[in-house]
C-alpha cells in the first residue's frame, strides 16, 4: 500500500461482541449441537409476530401511497415529527416543535453520527455495563476508551451517584452524561430521583445529557418509565428512541432523536446543526416506517398490544429471577424494563482452569483459542456455547464491564423453550462453578 496510513487509529474499539459469538456459534452448529441463541435483541429473530393490523397499516402505505417509494425530508416526515412533538408535549415537561426532531436510519446510524460529529477533546461518560454501540462509538471519536460510571449491582443497577459525581470531577473534558433508561443490558428502569439527581450533576457541571429511552414504553412488574422530557429543566439534551424494540420492528431501520433545550446554550445549538447537517448530507432516513408512525402509534389497539408483550415479559423476568437467585455464586436483579436479564459472577467465584465438556470433540476445537481469554466471563460464554449449545453475551467484553458476568434476553416466546433454556444456563453456571 503506497500510503501506509490507511487503519483509522480507533479500528481496534469497532467490537461488537453482540454479533461476533454469532460466527462461533454457527460453526458450533455445523457440527450437530443445535443453537439457542440468547445473545440479540430482536424480538422478530426469537420468533414474536407482529400483529396483523399493523402489517395492515405498512401494506396500505405500500400499495397506495407512492410517495412512500420517495425520499424524505432531511429532519423526517412532517406528520410524524408533528405526531412525536405533540405527544411529548402531552407528557407536560419540557416543550418541544417538529423542527426539534430528528430522524435516523435506527437509532445505530444516530449513536455513531451524535459521537462522531461531536469535536475529539469532549467526553460522554457512560453507564457500565452498557449497550456497547454508544461505548464503542464514544471510544472511536475520542480514541480511547469511553470514560464510566458505575452501574451498581447491589442497588438493582441503579447508578452510583457518587462514582458519576468523583469522575466528573477528575475528568474536566467530559461534557455530557449517557444514560440508557430503561437499560441494556441491566432491565432496570431508573426511579424519577435518580434522573432527576444526574440532570442537576449535569446542571451543577455545565453539561448536555443524552438519554437513550429506546425502551421507554417495554416496562413491566409495576414500573414505568419516566421521559427525560419531563426532568430535564433548562439543561441542554438528546433523547433517543425509536420502533425497533417498541413495534417491533428492527429491520424499519427507523429512530429519532429529540433536542431539548437547544437554544439555552449556543454551543449546544451549533453542535446540534452539525448534526442535522450532516443528515442532510446523507439525504434523508428511510421514508415508509416514518409513513406508518402516527398512524400505528395512535391506534386503539396499540397500548394493549405493547401492555400485553410487556406482561408476558413480566412473566419471563419473574421466571429468570427466579431460577438464577437460587445459585451460589451469581448476583441477579429482578428486572423491570427493556427485555433483558443481566448475571453476575460473585468476586472469586470465577477461576482459571474452570471448565465445561463440549458436546463433541469439534465444537471443542472451535472455542479452544477463545477460552484462552483473561475475562473469565468470557471463557464460561464459550463453555457453554459449546457444551449446551445456548448462546449468551459475556458483560466484560459484550457490554463494556470490568464486571463478569453474562446477558440473557426475555424474548423466547415459547414460555416452556424458556424455562427450559433458563435451567440449562443454571445447571451449566453451578457445573462450571464447581469444576
Ligand atoms: C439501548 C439501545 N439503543 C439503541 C439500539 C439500536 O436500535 P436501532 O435498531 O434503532 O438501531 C439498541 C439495540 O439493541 C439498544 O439496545
Amino acid at each position: 500500500m503506497r500510503n501506509k496510513n490507511i487503519i483509522h487509529p480507533s479500528a481496534d474499539e469497532l467490537i461488537y461482541e453482540i454479533r461476533k459469538i454469532v460466527e462461533i456459534g454457527n460453526k458450533i452448529e455445523k457440527t450437530g449441537l443445535k443453537i439457542v441463541w440468547e445473545n440479540i435483541g430482536d424480538p422478530i429473530a426469537k420468533g414474536e409476530i407482529v400483529p396483523r393490523w399493523m402489517k395492515e397499516i405498512v401494506a396500505d402505505a405500500v400499495l397506495n401511497n407512492n410517495t412512500s417509494f420517495g425520499y424524505s425530508p432531511t429532519r423526517g416526515l412532517l406528520a410524524a415529527r408533528e405526531y412525536i412533538a405533540r405527544e411529548r408535549n402531552l407528557e407536560n415537561g419540557v416543550q418541544i416543535t417538529s423542527d426539534d426532531i430528528l430522524f435516523f436510519n435506527g437509532l445505530g446510524d444516530a449513536i455513531s453520527t451524535i459521537y462522531s460529529f461531536l469535536n475529539k477533546s469532549a467526553r460522554i461518560i457512560g453507564p457500565s455495563p452498557a449497550y456497547s454501540t454508544h461505548s464503542s462509538a464514544e471510544a472511536v471519536h475520542a480514541g480511547s476508551q469511553q470514560l464510566t460510571y458505575l452501574l451498581d449491582p447491589k442497588n438493582n443497577w441503579q447508578p452510583d451517584i457518587n462514582d458519576l459525581r468523583q469522575k466528573l470531577i477528575k475528568h474536566p473534558e467530559i461534557t455530557g452524561i449517557l444514560i440508557v433508561d430503561p437499560g441494556n443490558p441491566t432491565g432496570a428502569v431508573y426511579p424519577l430521583e435518580v434522573t432527576r439527581q444526574i440532570v442537576a450533576l449535569a446542571e451543577e457541571f455545565d453539561l448536555f445529557i443524552i438519554a437513550d429511552e429506546i425502551y421507554a414504553n417495554l416496562c413491566y412488574g409495576g414500573a414505568s418509565h419516566k421521559s427525560l422530557a419531563l426532568m430535564i429543566g433548562g439543561v441542554p439534551a438528546i433523547s433517543m428512541r425509536g420502533i425497533s424494540k417498541e413495534f417491533p420492528w428492527p429491520g424499519s431501520r427507523c429512530g429519532w432523536i429529540e433536542f431539548y433545550n437547544r437554544e439555552k446554550d449556543p454551543l449546544f445549538a451549533r453542535y446540534a446543526k452539525t448534526i442535522v447537517d450532516a443528515k442532510m448530507l446523507e439525504v434523508c432516513a428511510t421514508t415508509l416506517p416514518q409513513m406508518v408512525l402516527p398512524k400505528i402509534m395512535s391506534d386503539a389497539r396499540y397500548r394493549p398490544h405493547l401492555a400485553e408483550r410487556n406482561a408476558a415479559y413480566w412473566k419471563k423476568s419473574q421466571l429468570a429471577y427466579s431460577i438464577f437467585s437460587e445459585i451460589t455464586g451469581l448476583t441477579v436483579n429482578k428486572t423491570f424494563g427493556a427485555f433483558y436479564m443481566a448475571a453476575i459472577f460473585n468476586q472469586g467465584a470465577l477461576r482459571e482452569g474452570q471448565s465445561l465438556k463440549p458436546a463433541n470433540s469439534l465444537a471443542g476445537e472451535i472455542i479452544k483459542p477463545l477460552v484462552d481469554s483473561p475475562n473469565l466471563d468470557k471463557r464460561f460464554v464459550y463453555y457453554l456455547l459449546a457444551s449446551k449449545g445456548v448462546c449468551v453475551v459475556p458483560l466484560s467484553s459484550g457490554f463494556n464491564s470490568d464486571l463478569f458476568g453474562f446477558r440473557i434476553t426475555l424474548l423466547e416466546p415459547d414460555l416452556d423453550l424458556f424455562e427450559k433454556t433458563m435451567i440449562t444456563i443454571a445447571e451449566a453456571v453451578k457445573e462450571y462453578l464447581a469444576s
